[in-house]
């Protein structure tokens, strides 16, 4: 399966990522996959009987605000805290020679952008949580400022800081997400989006462009991702789906499932371009000075914050780096072995011809 998902990449001239809440798992993010799974990191939403579609939901900005923003809040400073993993730049190095791409996510994380993708190439399906929108005023949606940490009372999961609010109105603000049984969802930067994806879906879809869809941990909880992948695969001839799942690998026909995390299974099909990728990878500052570094995205922003997740990450390409050095230095040894071989060979040859 590997390598025939290595063959359509290698022969796709475009590429489209689409990915879940399961490329962010490898970075150390949670997943929900549900009310268990949401539960399962937000225990006291399970004693306040509020599942998923009640916590991330508009309603709950006006009923009890401190805790929506608690939910909210706390993802943020999450998000803003670690930093993207290995797997995004693997999928850097799977598009650098392709002739365009785009990523379709329903993750609000912002993590494509903070890996150094360009942020016109990004369609955010279900927002983002890093602008705020107001609860009752149509002003555009605005920034959180960069240095912005909410902060959580991880007893009651109540905001610990002031709540936001719009600088217009005054009234409360929310993030810029579209929740469940969300009418007052401010899509504009959706929409923007959503055009700029239609425009090279557009251009892509024709001439027998071979176009690949290389889509990492959606789920089949909320299966807008899946859904979007698996519409370009059957509508296009020459469009495949590579599926990334460890759980929910599962394919329409001819497309290809690999049941394995992000990381394993992109490390796995960018093998072959590997001599380029550990450097730049060992912090964020060395990506801006990469030539590759695409200057509107948000990568480095969090440069100084090292979580114990990437220090493990830098150790993990220091000793890939330090392995490969030592293979490679073995490799010297026994190509010289084999030429001092050959030399030795003609010189006792020599000598023998002598006698
Ligand atoms: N980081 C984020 O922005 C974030 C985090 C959680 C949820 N959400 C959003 O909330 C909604 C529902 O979330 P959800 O958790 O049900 O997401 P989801 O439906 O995308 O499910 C996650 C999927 O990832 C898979 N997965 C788990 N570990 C993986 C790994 N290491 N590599 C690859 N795949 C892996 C799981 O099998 C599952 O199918 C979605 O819109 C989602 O994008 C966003
Ligand atoms: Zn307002």
């Amino acid at each position: 399966m590997i390598n025939k998902a290595k063959k359509v990449l290698d022969e796709a001239e475009v590429i489209i990522i689409t990915s879940g809440a399961g490329m962010g798992v490898d970075s150390g993010l949670p997943d929900f996959r549900g009310n268990e799974g949401m539960w399962k990191e937000y225990p006291v939403l399970k004693d306040l009987k509020l599942d998923f579609a009640s916590i991330a939901n508009p309603k709950q900005f006006k009923i009890n605000p401190k805790i929506a923003w608690g939910f909210y809040g706390h993802r943020y400073d999450l998000y803003k805290r670690i930093r993207p993993n290995a797997g995004f730049e693997f999928l850097r190095e799977l598009i650098k020679n392709k002739k365009d791409y785009f990523i379709v996510t329903s993750n609000v994380d912002g993590h494509f952008q903070k890996a150094g993708f360009n942020r016109d190439k990004i369609y955010e399906v279900h927002g983002r949580i890093n602008k705020l929108q107001c609860t009752k005023c149509d002003t555009e949606p605005w920034n959180i400022d960069d240095d912005k940490r909410f902060g959580v009372n991880p007893s009651t999961l109540e905001l610990s800081t002031t709540l936001p609010y719009c600088k217009k109105c005054n009234a409360i603000a929310r993030p810029n997400i579209m929740m469940f049984d969300d009418y007052s969802y401010d899509y504009s930067i959706s929409e923007a989006q959503e055009n700029r994806f239609n425009n090279f879906m557009n251009k892509y879809d024709k001439n027998g462009i071979k176009i690949a869809i290389i889509e990492i941990g959606a789920g089949t909880a909320i299966p807008t991702i899946r859904h979007i992948g698996e519409h370009i695969h059957n509508k296009i001839d020459t469009a495949t789906l590579i599926r990334i799942n460890p759980r929910e690998a599962q394919v329409p026909k001819g497309a290809i499932g690999l049941a394995t995390t992000g990381k394993v299974s992109l490390r796995e099909l960018c093998k072959d371009y590997m001599e380029s990728y550990p450097l730049h990878m060992i912090d964020q500052r060395e990506l801006q000075k990469n030539k590759s570094y695409d200057k509107n995205s948000d990568a480095g922003i969090f440069a100084d914050e090292l979580s114990p997740e990437n220090e493990k990450r830098v150790d993990d390409i220091m000793l890939a780096l330090a392995l490969n050095k030592a293979a490679k230095a073995e490799l010297k040894r026994r190509e010289n072995q084999e030429k001092l071989k050959k030399s030795l060979g003609a010189f006792m040859e020599a000598v023998l011809d002598d006698e």
